[in-house]
C-alpha cells in the first residue's frame, strides 16, 4: 500500500504532510525528503535552468558566488542539511524547515538566532512563473544564498531584533488601542521594509543595476523586468519613502529602491532602529499590507514577556 502522504508530494498547497503538521500546530518542522515526488524534482530542474542565466545576467555577484558555495545542485531540491553544512560555517545561518505561515515575530526572532524559516514545499510544476506564496525555490535559492555574505547577513539579524524593541517600547502604554495602533504601525514599516529591501531590492554594482532581492531573484519573469522593464519606477532607497509606501504582492512591482551596497543597506537598518525608538514609525501612512490581528496578538505577548 501506498503511504497516504506519499502519493501527493510536497506540492505547495496541495502537500498532505503540511496540512497535518499545521493541524497540529507544529511551526519547525524536518524535511521528509522521501515525500518530493518527480514532478516536485522537475519543478526544480525547470526552474533552475530557467534562472541560471537569468542571474549570470542580472544578479549581484555575492548571490552569485553564494550560489556557488553552497553548492546548490541545478538537477535535485536540496536537503537542507546539505545547504545548512556549506552554510553555517560562514556566516553562522541556518534553513530551518518550517510548516507555512510563521507568526511575524517569530519569523523575527528567527532571523535575530540567525535561523531562516524555510519553506519545504515547492510550486506546481506546470505553473512556475512567481506565485504569492513562498516555496523551497524562493527560500533556498532565492533567499539562501544572499545568507553567505557576512554584511548581508548581519543586515538581517540586525533587523530581526527590531520586533523585539518595537516590542519592549510600546509595553508601558495603558491605553490598549494606543497601543495597539502604534505596534500596527511599526510592523507595516518593518515588513514595507523588508518587502524593498530583502525581497524586492536592485543594487548598483559599479555601472550596472542589479538584483539582490529574494522575490526577484527566484522568478523568471520578474528578474528581467525589474532590471529593464519601462514601465519599473526606480528610485534611490530613501527611508521615509519605504516606511510610508504600500505595496501588493499579486502583480509585478512597478516601484524598486536601488542600494549602493550591503554596507549601504546595514546603515539604512541602523538607522530604522534609530527611527523605531524615536518614534518616527508609529505613525504609518496606513494601506498594505495589512497586519493580521494573531501578529498584533503575538508583539502584545511579547511586550508583556520582557
Ligand atoms: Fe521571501
Amino acid at each position: 500500500m501506498i503511504h497516504p502522504e506519499i502519493g501527493h508530494g510536497l506540492t505547495t498547497t496541495k502537500a498532505p504532510f503540511i496540512e497535518n503538521a499545521q493541524n497540529r500546530g507544529e511551526i519547525f518542522i524536518h524535511q521528509p525528503y522521501e515525500l518530493y515526488n518527480e514532478n516536485n524534482q522537475d519543478a526544480w530542474r525547470k526552474l533552475y535552468a530557467l534562472l541560471l542565466p537569468k542571474w549570470e545576467k542580472y544578479a549581484n555577484q555575492k548571490f552569485r558566488e553564494g550560489v556557488q558555495s553552497l553548492c546548490l545542485n541545478p538537477d535535485r531540491i536540496p536537503r537542507l542539511e546539505e545547504v545548512n553544512a556549506f552554510l553555517e560555517p560562514l556566516t553562522g545561518f541556518q534553513a530551518k524547515a518550517v510548516s507555512g505561515y510563521v507568526p511575524t515575530y517569530l519569523f523575527f526572532d528567527s532571523l535575530k538566532r540567525r535561523e531562516f524559516p524555510t519553506t519545504i514545499t515547492i510550486r506546481d510544476n506546470r505553473t512556475l512563473n512567481y506565485l504569492p506564496e513562498p516555496d523551497i525555490f524562493h527560500d533556498i535559492a532565492g533567499h539562501v544564498p544572499m545568507h553567505t555574505d557576512r554584511t548581508f547577513a548581519d543586515v538581517l539579524v540586525k533587523f530581526g531584533a527590531l520586533a523585539q524593541l518595537a516590542a519592549k517600547r510600546h509595553a508601558h502604554l495603558v491605553n490598549r488601542e494606543e497601543k495597539m495602533a502604534k505596534i500596527r504601525s511599526n510592523i507595516q514599516a518593518l515588513s514595507r521594509f523588508f518587502w524593498f529591501s530583502i525581497e524586492f531590492g536592485l543594487m548598483r554594482e559599479g555601472d550596472r543595476l542589479c538584483v539582490y532581492g529574494s522575490g526577484l531573484l527566484s522568478s523568471a519573469g520578474e528578474i528581467e523586468h525589474s532590471v529593464e522593464s519601462l514601465e519599473v519606477q526606480r528610485y534611490p532607497f530613501q527611508l521615509e519613502w519605504v516606511i510610508n509606501q504600500s505595496f501588493e504582492i499579486d502583480h509585478f512591482q512597478p516601484l524598486l529602491f536601488v542600494i549602493d551596497s550591503f554596507e549601504h543597506l546595514y546603515e539604512e537598518v541602523n538607522r530604522l532602529e534609530r527611527w523605531l525608538l524615536e518614534g518616527r514609525l508609529d505613525h504609518v501612512s496606513p494601506g498594505e499590507p495589512g497586519v493580521n490581528e494573531a501578529d498584533l496578538q503575538t508583539f502584545l505577548e511579547a511586550g508583556d514577556e520582557q
